[in-house]
């Protein structure tokens, strides 16, 4: 074959092929698994990522709208970023007027049970979501999965407090959406089905894997002797001892997302903790770890919010254990109240936590 012809057919070949992508398919969104990290992900199969799907996803997030309201003067907007906002590692900060102290309350003034979450690399967390784990995908009754939790927000009275006719109401009333859920799934149809794919698509999105830690671990940065030292006491045994139930190094999600009773207590009222779910008594004042990744900005601390500073935990894990029966066996040193860390030994933990924190993902536009 003359080079020309061979040219031609093979430019002929590469039209045909590549026509072959329809014009208006959304593109993947590939999750790029930073080091170190799990490598099986909470994706479902009928909700595959979308570069469209994570961007139509993000604007709903943000949308007051999703509340059921046009938005005239007299209407109270709430989104989920009015609880679950990014400078505050998508926790809700204790530094908004609306939510003193950090309390989470929905748009009709109702409270929240427990203090809101982050929502840091969840597309890894296969163990259960919430704070006792009440909705698992890995259930083979009543399998739930973010898709659920994005529903559930925007029709629970003590968060966004919609009804869905009135939540797709508001929606359809904006002329920007009819093509972004066309790109995103194919036709300009606005459903509640659809609004829970997409937000929950820009969920699994939100992955955090570039603090100084990360970067210490990569091998381009290093730590000081105070942050290297505090790492030393947060992995070991005769130190701090957190590792256990907070992961390390070698799981860098910094945590478990496994559920446990840190000695916060020493009698238990919620009705809604780890028992609930698993109907173990022995599960009485357990709760999911939490990441520790950006720990020092997602304050309130706990399920209830009762620590406003990072200090107050660690005073907390230092001298304030409570004995119970349902007490973790990994809280070690839960008979003598706590760690008896010196005060040097406590800011050099302090300190390596902080190193958790990635600038990128909370100031970033990721
Ligand atoms: C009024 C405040 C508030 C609003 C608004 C809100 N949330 Fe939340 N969110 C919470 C609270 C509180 C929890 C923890 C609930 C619990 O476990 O008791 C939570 C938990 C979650 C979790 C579970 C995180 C984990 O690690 O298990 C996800 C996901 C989530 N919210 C997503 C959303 C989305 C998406 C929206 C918007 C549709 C939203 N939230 C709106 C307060 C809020
Ligand atoms: C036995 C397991 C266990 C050990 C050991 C442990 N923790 Fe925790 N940690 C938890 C659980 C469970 C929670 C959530 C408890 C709750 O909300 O009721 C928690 C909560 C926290 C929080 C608040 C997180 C948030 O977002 O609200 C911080 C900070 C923390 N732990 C740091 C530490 C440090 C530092 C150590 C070591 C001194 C440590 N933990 C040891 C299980 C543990």
């Amino acid at each position: 074959m003359r080079l020309r012809t061979y040219i031609f057919c093979l430019s002929a070949f590469v039209l045909l092929f590549s026509s072959c992508k329809h014009p208006e398919e959304p593109t993947p969104f590939e999750i790029a698994i930073p080091y170190g990290f799990p490598t099986r992900l909470n994706i479902p199969d009928d909700n595959p990522m979308t570069v469209e799907g994570v961007a139509l996803g993000k604007r709903l997030f943000e949308d007051g709208h999703l509340s059921g309201y046009i938005g005239t003067a007299a209407d109270s907007l709430m989104s989920c970023a009015d609880c679950h906002k990014r400078a505050h590692n998508f926790d809700i900060g204790t530094d908004d007027p609306r939510f003193p102290n950090g309390k989470p309350h929905g748009r009709t003034g109702i409270h929240t049970r427990h203090t809101a979450m982050p929502l840091c690399n969840l597309v890894f967390n296969l163990e259960g979501y919430l704070w006792n784990g009440a909705v698992s995908y890995q259930q083979e009754v009543g399998s739930q999965n973010i898709e659920d939790i994005v529903k559930a927000a925007i029709l629970a009275t003590d968060e966004i407090g919609s009804t869905e006719a009135r939540t797709l109401a508001a929606l359809r009333n904006d002329s920007r959406y009819p093509e972004m859920f066309k790109k995103a799934f194919g036709s300009e149809e606005i459903t509640m089905d659809r609004i829970q794919k997409a937000i929950a698509q820009y969920v699994r999105s939100l992955v955090s894997d570039n603090s100084k830690f990360d970067r210490y671990l990569r091998g381009i940065e290093q730590l000081t002797p105070q942050e290297l030292h505090g790492y030393i006491l947060f992995t070991t045994e005769e130190g701090a001892d957190c590792f256990h139930c907070h992961g390390s190094g070698g799981s860098p999600l910094f945590t478990t997302n496994l559920f446990y009773n840190n000695g916060l207590d020493i009698s238990f009222t919620d009705p809604a903790d780890r028992s609930a779910v698993t109907g173990d008594i022995m599960d009485r004042g357990a709760y999911r770890a939490p990441s520790l990744r950006n720990i020092s900005a997602s304050a309130p601390y706990m399920h209830d919010g009762r620590f406003q500073t990072l200090d107050e935990v660690l005073i907390f894990y230092n001298e304030g254990l409570q004995y119970s029966p349902y007490v973790s066996p990994l809280m070690h040193k839960i008979n003598e109240g706590g760690r008896h860390l010196t005060p040097n030994e406590i800011a050099d933990l302090k300190a390596f936590l902080e190193t958790l924190t990635d600038e990128e993902f909370l100031y970033g536009t990721r």
